[in-house]
């Protein structure tokens, strides 16, 4: 017998875990009759990009459901800080105010610690506005490189600039959740208030017109070429996000469920 080695242990955990990859697809293919999607290793590590108004924050939270996977959404866990007034709260709430981006080394710590410690996750996970940059795009691929996990897909919502100052400038957030309506497109049923807790909805500091032109300005420099990094890696898909929030959502099944 060959001498054990931490070389082929780790070779044998990265053949298992495909197998069992494996076993889950084959699974869920077996039992496609019905339109909810299953719980498909392969189908789970998921990127939602796309620039601010775009619909990450909507569609997102339907994926967690749809595919039991954990929702990061690094806008609201730096809100949370806000809320908190940590001093790392203190110091985003400035930079999300201007439309700029925390550092990197910072994002990319919260991510490792929500995997590393997030139960939800281990399904899965779905990342919602992160990454950000080259740079959060590469570490990432570093952190699931030593998990011996890849990311199945990077969708981005593709919306012109114009039809998002509507969006902005009406959306309705419960801050607790993350849950967001939209004055006219999506109002909740009572006026102001959240539909599942009844709490108060609020706007966000952020959420206004000289705010939002700094916000495109950052995305259009620093994450369009994150777009392009996924384009090279083959998981890039681009879907239609000025369609009503329906007929989104059955464009990202549509991605998930192509093969
Ligand atoms: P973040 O919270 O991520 O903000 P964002 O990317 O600007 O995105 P939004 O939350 O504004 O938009 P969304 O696409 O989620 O839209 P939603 O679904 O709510 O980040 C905030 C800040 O944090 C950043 O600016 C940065 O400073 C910092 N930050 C975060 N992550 C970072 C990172 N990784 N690195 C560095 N810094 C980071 O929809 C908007 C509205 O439109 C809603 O009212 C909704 O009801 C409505 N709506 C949605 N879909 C439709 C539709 N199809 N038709 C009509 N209305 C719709």
């Amino acid at each position: 017998m060959a001498p054990i080695t931490e070389e082929a242990v780790s070779s044998l955990k990265d053949m298992v875990g495909k197998l069992e990859a494996r076993v889950q697809d084959l699974e869920g293919r077996l039992s496609n009759g019905s339109n909810k999607p299953k719980s498909v290793a392969e189908q789970m590590r998921i990127i939602l990009m796309g620039p601010p108004g775009a619909g990450k924050g909507t569609q997102a939270p339907k994926l967690k459901e749809a595919y039991c996977a954990c929702h990061l959404a690094t806008g609201d866990m730096l809100r949370s800080q806000v809320a908190k007034k940590t001093d790392l709260g203190r110091e985003a709430k400035k930079i999300m105010d201007q439309g700029g981006l925390v550092s990197d080394d910072i994002m990319v710590n919260m991510i490792k610690s929500e995997l590393d410690n997030n139960a939800e996750c281990k399904n899965g996970f779905i990342l919602d506005g992160f990454p950000r940059t080259v740079a959060q795009a590469e570490r990432l691929d570093d952190m699931l490189n030593h998990r011996n996990q890849k990311l199945q897909h990077a969708v981005e919502l593709q919306i012109d600039d114009a039809l998002l100052v509507a969006r902005i400038t009406g959306r309705l957030v419960h801050p607790a959740s993350g849950r967001s309506y939209h004055k006219i497109f999506n109002p909740p049923n009572q006026d102001m208030k959240d539909d599942v807790t009844g709490e108060p909805l609020i706007q966000r500091s952020d959420d206004n017109v000289d705010a939002l032109n700094k916000r495109l300005v950052t995305y259009h420099a620093q994450t369009t070429p994150v777009a392009d990094y996924y384009k090279k890696t083959g998981i890039w898909r681009g879907i239609d996000a000025s369609q009503e929030p329906g007929q989104v959502w059955k464009s990202l099944l549509g991605v998930f469920h192509k093969n």
